[in-house]
């Protein structure tokens, strides 16, 4: 198995950061430029990334969004947006009309290249040492990290990144089981209530600290009402 493999499989989710702790200037570069390189749709590039390095900006993300505190003890925190500012510009440019309202393929084509941008910088981060947590909080918060970085018309926050120096006072995290969502060739084996229940079984045994559930009840909970409903109105507000 090679290094990027290994990294890759051996992926987890790290929430505690050493406080205080800044990036160097290399670091953040590499991360970035890794970042921006993704393969991205059409070369449409539909993405942005604004970088949080500020204290106070950074407790004030965790102030809205307090279910995510390693925001504050983070080196760096990265802000996923998907980002068609730019090809609106090209359009009244090429005098066209620009039309990405209410288009879930509109939605499907940002949130793609941000997600593809997103993981090259985790692969990036976890390469140089560094732990991360996604942040897709930020959704929740949309209206308020909207005005707080002033984000335009056609930017819509999708997912934040916290990155920072993993706390090895802390317990290691272990790596986490997954469901065989593989296929063969087709879509021939439909999820069985088996399936389901064997996953519990196995994350019961897992039993990771922060799940205060059930794995197949915290998703019964959260899908039984509509996830985020105030996200169709922030996304009208910005042009979606
Ligand atoms: C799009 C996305 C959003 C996420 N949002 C959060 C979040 O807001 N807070 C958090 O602590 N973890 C968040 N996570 C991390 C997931 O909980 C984590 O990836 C998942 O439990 C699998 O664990 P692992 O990454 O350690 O394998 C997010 C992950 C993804 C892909």
């Amino acid at each position: 198995m090679n290094n990027t493999i290994h990294l890759l499989k051996n992926h987890r989710t790290t929430r505690h950061f050493v406080k205080g702790k800044t990036m160097s200037h290399e670091h953040l570069q590499n991360i970035l430029e890794a970042s921006i390189q993704a393969p991205t749709y059409m070369n449409g590039q539909h993405f942005s990334i604004i970088v949080v390095e500020n204290q106070q900006t950074k407790e004030q993300l965790v102030e809205w969004t307090p279910r995510n505190p390693h925001i504050a003890s983070s080196s760096v925190f990265l802000l996923f947006c998907m980002d068609f500012s730019h090809l609106q510009v090209a359009s009244d440019y090429r005098q066209a009309s620009f039309d990405v309202e209410d288009n879930p393929d509109v939605l499907m084509i940002g949130t793609v290249d941000v997600a593809l941008a997103m993981q090259n910088a985790i692969i990036a981060a976890e390469s140089l040492g560094y732990g991360t947590v996604c942040v897709g909080g930020v959704r929740h918060i949309a209206n308020h990290i909207i005005k707080q970085f002033k984000l335009p018309k056609y930017v819509y926050p999708i997912c934040g990144l916290s990155i920072g120096e993993i706390d090895t006072t802390q317990e290691v995290e272990r790596v986490k089981p997954r469901l065989p969502k593989v296929f063969k060739e087709t879509y021939t084996q439909p999820v069985k209530l088996e399936d389901v229940q064997g996953y519990d079984k196995t994350m019961r045994l897992f039993a990771e600290k922060r799940e205060t559930k059930e794995w197949s009840q915290k998703f019964a909970d959260f899908y039984e009402k509509r996830p985020n409903p105030k996200t169709t109105d922030w996304l009208k507000e910005q042009g979606f």
